[in-house]
């Protein structure tokens, strides 16, 4: 009798989910028929097993789906929606590696995003495995790409841990979201994979990005329209396009993006560093915007302001409108620039670009003995001990005060 007790205990917990008695439920993707093999397609189980989680109330503790170690898993675009029962929100422990279909035609769905999570509170995925979107074939093709992860309407949110390796387009993109913390992750893509930011934030509050290595083909983090409170900080950049606040106002739109900073981050190799681009004939504003501490190793454009931007996918208009670039701060940035111009603000006449605050710049050439420049067009504001020279901004007064005494 007692050994049949054991026995049914055991089997309770081989089995698909369990209890713990403080209310713990654990779900893992093998007991709902995930070959892991990379071969057959575990999009039906992994479905099934987050069914499941979802479904599932703990009173205490969180429900985890488990997506074991030394396995991988391949799974076509598959959506994990909420909202979820399950009281306490969810855990996805990825141990293992989750790939996409090799070939785009092996694609079932013609879909933006490859793995969406939507509608979710209280999501954490972490872990130590992988999510490679095998986006090499999508480079060459431009015009279908998907991003690999994507977050939709999600809050209380954390992604650690994971090693995101070659999306087709996008690595992670985060849309509104609000109370979103990104940290210790890896993400993977050779320097000339095209569009393969690394994160994208739009339409979404209070989101920390902190401790990670993005190497890619594109942005290492885009933040685009309606994102504020945003923190990135202790990310090391490159190769890629640097951090960029924008591009905002295409094709005319209203477009608003404020209360980021920008903190102690390298940029090594990378096409620019800190960031921010706006399209002609668009309104709105990117305002209150700190890059703080930052590393430079032959970073192409160091730092730039670019209201003329334009990428040659949209009309480029020739219009006295733009969003209204204004309080931006840059302080502590040192290393070198690998081409002449370190600086740039290329401003339009109006409404240009105000209150612009630069202190303890000091940025020297990659080459040596090459003089660097900067190029101010249309921005006013104040700068001080700022190397090389801004010569739209006003030198701050206590400074050139101590420089003559
Ligand atoms: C998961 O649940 C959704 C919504 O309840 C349902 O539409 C879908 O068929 C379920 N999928 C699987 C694989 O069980
Ligand atoms: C989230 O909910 C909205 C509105 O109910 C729905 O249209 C959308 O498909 C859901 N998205 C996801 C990813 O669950
Ligand atoms: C994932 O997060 C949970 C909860 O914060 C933590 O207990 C667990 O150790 C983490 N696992 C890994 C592999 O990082
Ligand atoms: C790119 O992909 C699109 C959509 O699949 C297709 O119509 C187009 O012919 C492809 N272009 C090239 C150059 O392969
Ligand atoms: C933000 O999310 C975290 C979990 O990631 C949670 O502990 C915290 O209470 C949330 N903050 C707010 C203000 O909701
Ligand atoms: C961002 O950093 C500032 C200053 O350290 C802090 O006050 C604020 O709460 C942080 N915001 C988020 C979203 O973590
Ligand atoms: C500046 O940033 C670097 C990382 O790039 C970090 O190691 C250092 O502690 C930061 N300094 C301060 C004063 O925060
Ligand atoms: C920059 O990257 C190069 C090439 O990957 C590497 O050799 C070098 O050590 C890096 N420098 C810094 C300061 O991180
Ligand atoms: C754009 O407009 C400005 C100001 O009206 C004018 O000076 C400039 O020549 C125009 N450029 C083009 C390419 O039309
Ligand atoms: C400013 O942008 C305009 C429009 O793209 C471009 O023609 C001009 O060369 C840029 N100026 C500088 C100094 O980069
Ligand atoms: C700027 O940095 C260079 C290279 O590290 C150094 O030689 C120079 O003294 C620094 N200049 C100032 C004004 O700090
Ligand atoms: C910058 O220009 C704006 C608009 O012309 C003006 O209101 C502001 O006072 C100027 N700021 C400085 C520091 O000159």
């Amino acid at each position: 009798m007692r050994n049949a007790l054991v026995l049914l205990i055991l089997h309770t917990i081989a089995s698909s989910n369990f209890s713990f008695g403080h209310g713990q439920t654990t779900f893992n993707v093998l007991d709902y028929g995930a070959a892991g093999d990379g071969e057959r397609d575990d999009s039906k189980a992994f479905l099934e097993a987050w069914n499941a989680s979802c479904s599932t109330y703990a009173s205490e503790g969180t429900t985890t789906l488990v997506i074991p170690a030394e396995k991988t898993f391949l799974l076509q675009p598959t959506t994990f929606s909420g909202s979820c029962n399950s009281g306490n929100g969810i855990r996805v422990e990825i141990m293992g590696k989750i790939v996409a279909p090799k070939n785009p035609d092996e694609w079932k769905e013609c879909v933006e995003s490859w793995l969406s999570f939507g509608n979710l509170s209280n999501l954490i995925i972490n872990g130590t495995g992988e999510i490679n979107g095998q986006g090499s074939p999508w480079w060459s093709n431009i015009t279908t790409q998907v991003n690999a992860l994507h977050f939709f309407n999600c809050s209380n949110l954390r992604l650690s841990g994971v090693t995101h390796v070659d999306s087709p387009k996008a690595h992670i993109s985060i849309n509104r979201s609000n109370n979103v913390t990104v940290s210790d992750i890896h993400i993977l893509a050779p320097h000339d994979s095209p569009n393969t930011d690394g994160i994208d934030i739009s339409v979404s509050t209070y989101v920390n990005i902190h401790d990670s290595k993005i190497a890619t083909g594109d942005d290492c983090i885009a933040i685009n329209n309606g994102s504020s409170f945003i923190n990135i900080t202790n990310i090391a950049c490159g190769p890629g396009h640097g951090i960029s606040v924008g591009s905002l106002g295409v094709n005319r739109s209203y477009q608003t993006a404020e209360q980021i900073n920008v903190r102690n981050c390298s940029f090594n190799g990378t096409q620019n560093g800190a960031r921010l681009k706006t399209w002609q004939g668009g309104s709105g504003y990117a305002r209150k915007i700190t890059f703080e501490n930052i590393t430079l190793t032959d970073a192409k454009h160091p730092i730039i302001i670019d209201q003329h931007y334009c990428n040659g996918k949209h009309d480029c208009p020739n219009s006295t409108q733009a969003v209204q670039v204004s309080d931006v701060t840059y302080s502590n940035i040192q290393g070198t620039s690998s081409s002449m111009e370190a600086i740039v603000f290329n401003c339009t006449q109006i409404p240009g670009c105000t209150n612009i605050v630069m202190k303890q710049i000091n940025i020297t050439s990659a080459i040596a003995y090459q003089n660097i420049s900067a190029s101010c067009i249309n921005a006013n504001g104040t700068c001080s001990t700022t190397v090389p020279q801004v010569s739209c901004l006003k030198t701050n007064e206590t400074m050139s005060f101590n420089l003559y005494t």
